[in-house]
C-alpha cells in the first residue's frame, strides 16, 4: 500500500471510528431523512468518479470547483454535460453508476454550494 492509499485508508477509518463511537463529527450535517441517503449516494459515486479532477467533496483539483458552478447550473445542463463531456472532460454516458446517480450528485452538490453540506467525509445514514 503506498503513502496516498495508506494515508485514505486512515480517513476512513477515523471517520469510522468518531461514527461508531456516536460523536458528533465537523465532517457531517445531518439532514432528514430521504435527503440524506440520497446525498450519500451522490457523494460516494461523486468522489470515486470524480474526486480525481473535481476533489472528493467538489472543492475543485486540476478541474473547476462544482460547488461554486453548480449555483448557476440546472439538473438538466449538469446532466446533458455530465453525459457528453466538456472540453478536456470525458463524457459519463457508458458509466452506468453515474448515470443511475446523476440526481443524487446534482443534490449532493448543490447541499455542498448551500453549505448544507460540509467539506468531509460522510457517513452512512441510519
Ligand atoms: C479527467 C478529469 C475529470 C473528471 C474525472 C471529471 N471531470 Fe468534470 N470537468 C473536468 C474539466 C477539465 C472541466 C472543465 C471543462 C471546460 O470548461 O472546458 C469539467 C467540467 C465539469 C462541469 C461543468 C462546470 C461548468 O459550469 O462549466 C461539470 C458539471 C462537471 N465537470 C461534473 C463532473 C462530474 C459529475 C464528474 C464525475 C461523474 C466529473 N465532472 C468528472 C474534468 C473532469
Amino acid at each position: 500500500m503506498d503513502a496516498v492509499k495508506l494515508s485514505r485508508y486512515l480517513v476512513l477509518v477515523v471517520g469510522s471510528v468518531i461514527s461508531a463511537a456516536g460523536h458528533a463529527s465537523n465532517n457531517v450535517t445531518p439532514i432528514d431523512g430521504q435527503a440524506n441517503e440520497a446525498i450519500f449516494q451522490g457523494w460516494q459515486v461523486f468522489s470515486e468518479a470524480c474526486g480525481s479532477c473535481h476533489g472528493d467533496f467538489g472543492q475543485g483539483k486540476i478541474a473547476p470547483d462544482l460547488t461554486q458552478q453548480i449555483k448557476t447550473l440546472s439538473e438538466e445542463d449538469f446532466t446533458r454535460i455530465v453525459t457528453n463531456g466538456k472540453g478536456l472532460m470525458p463524457p459519463w454516458k457508458a458509466n452506468q453508476e453515474v448515470m443511475h446517480n446523476m440526481g443524487n450528485m446534482y443534490r449532493y452538490l448543490k447541499a455542498r454550494s448551500s453549505g448544507v453540506v460540509q467539506e468531509g467525509i460522510l457517513m452512512k445514514p441510519r
